[in-house]
């Protein structure tokens, strides 16, 4: 059903035409959040690429395979996106994965796993192809550079590190995971560095991404900060 607010303020008028809002950035800048809340409010796809690397993680990780094991199984695995209840859930193999994709094993080894050329181009078709014929939120680290570079509105979040960190912390204690909160900046620094520096499809800013710097903004703000900008956008992309 369509948000009431939506109607009042003109957003739901671009159903006829499929728009892409790409959302890249570190880890833990709050990228999913705003992806899921937007998407909730535009009544929009949301997809969560890092869950999908998550997933290919977690199956490896499951299977005790290597990452060349998990790359002779590639073309094997189902990995599906589905819309139930309003919410956009991975099927792997079958199965929904969700809380389990975020098990501090599955963050010390995603990246390892993302910076291959193979798992990327089995997961940017994906990616590609859940778009085609909706209005999407994807939040990731090159939705704006790679997967979508003709997105219609491109972010890059930042925020300071200490914010990142005790985000990430609070939100593995609320999961039940005991972790204290200096392993929680290693683990940032750590995947930030590989995401960054990968030969493949590194983290960067695209050029026409619009900058916003979460570290002060409430959840509720960042929402009406990045509705404010789709707004004006939209409004360009749609007038003759
Ligand atoms: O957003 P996240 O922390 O759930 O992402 C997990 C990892 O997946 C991240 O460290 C890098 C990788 N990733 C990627 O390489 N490309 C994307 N579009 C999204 C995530």
């Amino acid at each position: 059903m369509q948000d009431e607010r939506d109607t009042q303020d003109g957003l739901e008028d671009h159903s006829t035409k499929r728009v892409v809002i790409a959302i890249d950035g570190l880890s833990s800048c709050g990228k999913t959040t705003l992806a899921k809340d937007l998407a909730h409010h535009l009544q929009w796809l949301h997809i969560d690429s890092g869950a999908m690397y998550r997933a290919l993680t977690w199956l490896m990780i499951q299977k005790g395979w290597t990452i060349e094991e998990l790359l002779q199984h590639l073309e094997d695995v189902e990995l599906e996106l589905t819309r139930e209840n309003g919410e956009a859930l991975i099927r792997l193999n079958g199965q929904v994965v969700r809380d389990e994709l975020r098990d501090p094993r599955v963050t010390e080894q995603v990246s390892a796993v993302s910076m291959i050329p193979e798992v990327r181009r089995f997961l940017v078709e994906k990616q590609r192809a859940a778009a085609r014929n909706a209005s999407v939120v994807m939040d990731g680290r090159d939705i704006g550079t790679v997967v979508f570079p003709d997105a219609d509105i491109k972010f890059y979040l930042t925020a300071d590190e200490d914010v990142r960190v005790r985000r990430r912390h609070r939100e593995l204690l609320e999961k039940g995971y005991e972790i204290d909160e200096e392993e929680v900046r290693r683990q940032i620094r750590q995947r930030d560095h590989l995401d960054t520096t990968r030969a493949h499809s590194p983290l960067r800013k695209a050029e026409d991404a619009i900058v916003l710097d979460t570290s002060h903004l409430s959840r509720q703000e960042q929402l009406e900060e990045a509705l404010n900008i789709i707004r004006r956008r939209l409004e360009k992309i749609t007038s003759p």
